[in-house]
């Protein structure tokens, strides 16, 4: 979880940032110039064309932009019917597919973890409407054949999809659009500072190359002779969300980019990179793979993942996502992100070391120290509380 910096609190919590949307066009040109801005930004930090702000998390982003790739095959006459997916994709990836109306065709990853230049010559066909991919990958793996990877699905017909979710690893240093991807969407809350998409309310701008343009959601901001308005892109796919999406999520991006400028956001990324590779070292597991860009995952090896994390917790710490990539066994996967400090990292490693050497029971008690104890997931994600409740004292 990223460190949100109070100014970009305080920036959100400007009285004039809280404007109504209904307000026409001439009446608030000063939120228009800074939704046109952050499109511009974002175009160029992603190596795009053009950028929508619409989508409130990654996975509604994800969602829109295969809707873009659909509506742009079906002008050309085609009815392409599938998308590939790493099978180190992360899970949103696959529901996006499935909810656009596409079948989801899985790509086997080769022994290094990336991308299998046979696994995918033999996914691509006919029906290949786009290829998703985020790089580096979620096992932190820079794919090196990008270039010939973007290449072969143009070849095949097919749209490369970017999530963006890793972009934080390449900021100021490398572009999606460079590597051949057309669609991309931008995980504003990993990227930069913002709420979380799940805990939300979050914002997943999707970018796009001029040749799907026409299909960006409506309305979309352009800046013309008489100011900045609101239009109705050509073939639009329509709304994906009320308004300009979650307007103060976006204000905080835009706050977050507008601090660090350019030099800033690319000594962000080599820092998270930078930490990410330190914090590997100093674990005592076994971590395969590597070297890594933002992120990595160790193996908790003959212990269970979600009971070590559980571990961790009571050493104050924030525990890794556990069993996710499932390429590696009892998977523990870090991102610390350029936030943290030596000291911060070196607390984390301790943590590492205290759950690799608890013994069984310690493990199976754990956490000791938080509020809410084991909680039951599968209840949680079943029957959610959607408001805040007084929780007896025994529950
Ligand atoms: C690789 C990857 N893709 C997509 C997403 C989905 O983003 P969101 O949580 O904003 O829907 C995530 C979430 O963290 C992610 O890690």
């Amino acid at each position: 979880m990223k460190y949100n910096p109070s100014l970009l609190e305080a920036v959100a919590s400007v009285p004039a940032a809280s404007g109504h949307p209904d307000r026409p066009a001439e009446a608030m040109q000063g939120t228009l110039a800074i939704r046109h801005t952050l499109q511009q930004w974002l175009a160029r930090i992603g190596g795009m064309d053009a950028v929508t702000l619409q989508p409130p998390s990654g996975a509604a982003g994800e969602y829109t932009g295969l809707l873009i790739a659909k509506a742009y095959h079906e002008d050309r006459g085609e009815e392409r019917s599938e998308v590939v997916v790493p099978d180190s994709a992360h899970g949103t990836n696959f529901a996006s597919a499935a909810m656009a109306g596409f079948e989801v065709v899985e790509l086997p990853s080769g022994e290094d973890g990336r991308v299998d230049g046979d696994a995918l010559e033999a996914a691509l066909g006919p029906e290949t409407a786009a290829l998703m991919l985020t790089n580096p990958n979620t096992l932190g793996l820079f794919e090196r054949d990008i270039e010939s990877i973007t290449d072969r699905v143009h070849d095949a017909g097919g749209l490369v999809y970017y999530d963006g979710a890793n972009l934080n690893a390449l900021l100021g240093q490398a572009r999606p659009g460079d590597m051949g991807f057309d669609v991309m969407h931008y995980n504003v809350h990993k990227t930069f500072a913002t709420p979380h998409g799940g805990g939300g309310p979050g914002a997943g701008p999707v970018g796009v190359t001029d040749t799907l343009r026409p299909y960006l959601p409506d309305p979309h901001v352009r800046e013309g002779s008489d100011g900045y308005r609101l239009v109705t892109p050509e073939s639009t796919v329509g709304k994906v969300h009320g308004y300009a999406g979650n307007w103060l999520v976006l204000l905080k991006t835009y706050a977050y980019i507008r601090r660090l400028g350019g030099a800033g956001l690319a000594d962000a990324s080599a820092k998270a990179v930078l930490n990410a590779n330190y914090l590997a070292e100093q674990i005592d597991l076994e971590v395969p793979y590597g070297p890594f860009h933002h992120e990595f995952v160790a193996s908790a090896g003959d212990r269970d993942a979600a009971d070590f994390a559980r571990a961790m917790l009571d050493h104050g710490v924030h525990p890794p996502t556990t069993k996710w990539p499932e390429l590696v066994d009892e998977a523990l996967m870090t991102e610390p992100t350029e936030a943290e400090s030596k000291a911060t990292l070196d607390r984390l490693a301790a943590a590492f070391e205290a759950a690799r050497t608890a013994d069984e029971e310690t493990l199976s008690a754990a956490p000791t120290r938080t509020t809410a104890r084991r909680v039951d997931q599968v209840a949680a994600a079943r029957t959610p509380r959607l408001s805040w409740q007084a929780l007896d004292r025994d529950e």
